[in-house]
């Protein structure tokens, strides 16, 4: 493979493959990096690489015929060659995309500098924008050199022991399994007493089942696009049952304090379709318990036959599962007695977070929600309001509002469990 990198800092290239790996693939002949400083292929007397916008704006673009001059003098003939555009705009490199570049005999990387480059550029010679991550970075000579490692690591003989690419983080879909190494206790730590058995098949399976745990907590996107063994699927089922993060999160249905329709505070009579509905829900995706915030005695009291019905009267014989999802039900006076309660049970306060069908500023997304929840110890209290919604004085207090759920449509009223059905689907949801 030969890599032809463009740049205006040519020097920048000078470090980053003296070490390691890359450095041998370049002594074996396995690979070859040449930096192309793109102001020698400016014909003007300054050797001018950028411009000012059309149209105005701020920063600089860099020109296009330099580019265009070091593209076509580089390019080589008759091989099979492919131009990359470094960019914050471009398809995210992943370890597939890495793979399918090894396969060129060339690859030519243009680092973007300034404000961009002028597309005419893009249309005329680019095949591949990419970038390396959601960030900006000063200069694209960073993302080349990441793109030449990763690329470079799937050239036949570049990794002294072929399997190694394969077995790494990603080479099967999936995040790798925890690693350890000498000596077998670290400041009161251990190791897990499976390694140590000599039995390769159940080591085998245990690493196998923990790179399917990470991915599964840290990156459950990668198990969409992976192929699963029916094994896998069983073993993941199992962890979602006993160890699901969602284990950690609570939902409450809040009937005071909320909004009536001229916006002054009540309490809301409780819904029966509502009460069976979350719960079933909640059932479904692993919450660990439904609160009903009914302050009102009579109303309280109201609940409690309904629930009595289901768990231990006539309705519990005729439907045995709807058990099963009312234990999950406890009535609560407040949301602060609702906070004390999962205390009591996690030993740690929850996060609260609030929804609301009106956009407002600073909105949690449900990716990076997820994400929280996936990643940290705490456990978490989604609050739903009835009525015209929760309570301005609950909202400001949350530690996170999530956005407002959107159809395609200008119409948005949802029932109270329609939208916690589709919000614990959009943060619980299983893999199959
Ligand atoms: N240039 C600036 N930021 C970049 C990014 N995130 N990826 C690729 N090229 C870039």
């Amino acid at each position: 493979m030969r890599y032809d990198i463009l740049t205006i800092f040519p020097q920048f290239f000078e470090s980053p493959f003296s070490f390691g790996i890359l450095k041998k693939a370049k002594e074996k002949g396995l690979i070859e990096i040449n930096a192309h400083d793109i102001r020698t292929f400016a014909k003007d007397r300054h050797k001018t690489v950028d411009d000012k916008p059309y149209g105005g704006g701020s920063g600089m673009i860099m020109k296009p015929e330099p580019l265009g001059n070091a593209i076509e003098a580089i390019k080589l003939e008759g091989a099979k060659s492919l131009v990359v555009l470094t960019t914050p705009q471009g398809e995210r490199l992943s370890d597939g995309l890495a793979r399918e570049f090894s396969e060129y005999e060339q690859l030519v990387v243009i680092c973007g500098r300034y404000e961009g480059i002028d597309e005419r550029i893009r249309e005329i010679y680019v095949d591949k924008e990419i970038s390396i991550g959601d960030y900006v970075l000063s200069g694209g000579e960073y993302a080349a050199s990441v793109i030449i490692d990763a690329v470079s690591r799937f050239i036949p003989g570049v990794l002294g022991n072929a399997v190694s690419s394969f077995d790494d983080s990603f080479g099967k879909g999936i995040l790798e399994h925890p690693q350890y190494t000498r000596p077998e206790e670290y400041k009161g730590k251990g190791i897990p007493q499976i390694l140590l058995s000599g039995n390769h098949k159940e080591i085998e399976t245990w690493k196998r089942r923990e790179s399917l745990k990470r991915t599964f907590i840290r990156r459950p996107d990668l198990l969409d696009k992976t192929d699963l063994t029916t094994q896998d699927l069983e073993f993941l089922g199992q962890f979602k049952k006993q160890d699901s993060p969602s284990g950690r999160a609570y939902v409450a249905l809040v009937h005071y304090p909320v909004y009536n329709k001229r916006r002054e505070i009540v309490t809301t009579a409780f819904v029966n379709l509502d009460v069976h509905d979350i719960a079933r829900a909640a059932r479904t995706y692993g919450i660990k318990g439904f609160f009903l915030v009914q302050p009102v005695r009579e109303q309280q009291k109201l609940i409690e036959q309904v629930l009595w019905h289901w768990m231990e009267g006539p309705g519990a014989s005729f439907n045995p599962t709807r058990v099963e999802a009312l234990k999950l039900v406890t009535i609560k006076n407040s949301i602060d007695e609702t906070m004390k309660e999962i205390e009591e049970r996690e030993g740690l306060r929850a996060k609260v977070v609030v929804t609301d069908a009106r956009p407002r500023e600073k909105m949690i997304g449900y990716f990076e929600l997820k994400e929280k929840i996936l990643s940290g110890k705490e456990p978490y209290l989604m609050l739903f309001g009835t009525g015209w919604g929760i309570a301005g004085e609950v909202m400001d207090t949350a530690d996170y509002m999530l956005k407002p759920i959107g159809g395609v449509t200008d119409f948005n009223h949802l029932s109270v469990r329609g939208a916690a059905a589709i919000i614990l689907d959009r943060l619980f949801s299983g893999i199959t």
